[in-house]
């Protein structure tokens, strides 16, 4: 039987969200090899508008990213509907933040993409059903990075109703990340732990080393 997961909190309209649950990001911290800088949260909150613009971005592409795998991998009932259930929020919270930016009077900006996902995407594997693999554990790695950033925003923003959304995006966000893992490896005819290790890897070195562009999964401000 399927779950109905958009309960009456989840409205577009921020402020009728309630009082975020509290989530354990422990297994977010092991998964990730390493932390955000506060350097990067400095400039973050140094930088908000930016910040809020690639939020919406990112929102967007989470969706497309699912929806494109929901077209090219019909087999699975199991991905089909966890990537509906996906999309679905994510195309509430890009909802969220565009009322977000509205209510701040800010106008949409194009922003040029970050080096983030690129940076794991080029060691995709070409061959199936290992780029799908591939694929899934980068999406893991992009959700549960994005966990980790709301809350390191969220305990320092001084904007209460922005830190409240912040914290209420942790729940769909590490969910995704366990879902977006669950796939890879229920799909995945060998264990995933090598592949998972290399982009853990791959996705730490972009989060740690000197990044000139400031984004929302950027690595030092350089
Ligand atoms: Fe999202
Ligand atoms: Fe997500």
């Amino acid at each position: 039987m399927l779950e109905i997961n958009a309960q009456p909190e989840d409205s577009v309209d921020i402020t009728q969200l309630r009082t975020p649950i509290k989530v354990d990001l422990t297994p977010i911290y092991a998964f990730l090899g390493s932390r955000t800088s506060q350097a990067w949260v400095n400039a973050a909150l140094n930088n908000l508008p930016l910040i809020i613009q690639d939020h919406a971005n990112c929102e967007k592409k989470a969706a497309g990213t699912a929806m494109n795998l929901i077209f090219r991998y019909e087999f699975s009932y199991d991905l089909q509907r966890k990537l509906a259930q996906l999309i679905r929020e994510e195309m509430l919270h890009y909802e969220q933040v565009l009322g977000i930016m509205n209510e701040r009077g800010q106008e949409w900006k194009y922003l040029s993409a970050g080096r983030y996902a690129k940076g794991m995407l080029k060691h995709k594997r070409t061959h199936e059903p290992a780029a799908m693999v591939d694929v899934l554990i980068i999406g893991a790695f992009i959700e549960a990075r994005s966990c980790e950033r709301f809350a390191a925003l969220a305990a320092e923003i001084d904007e209460p109703r922005l830190a409240k959304y912040y914290r209420y995006l942790l729940k769909s966000e590490s969910r995704h990340f366990e879902d977006y893992l669950m796939l890879a490896q229920s799909l995945s005819e060998d264990n995933i732990d090598e592949r998972v290790a290399f982009f853990k890897e791959v996705e730490s070195e972009l989060i740690t080393s000197p990044d000139s562009e400031l984004r929302f999964h950027s690595g030092v401000p350089a």
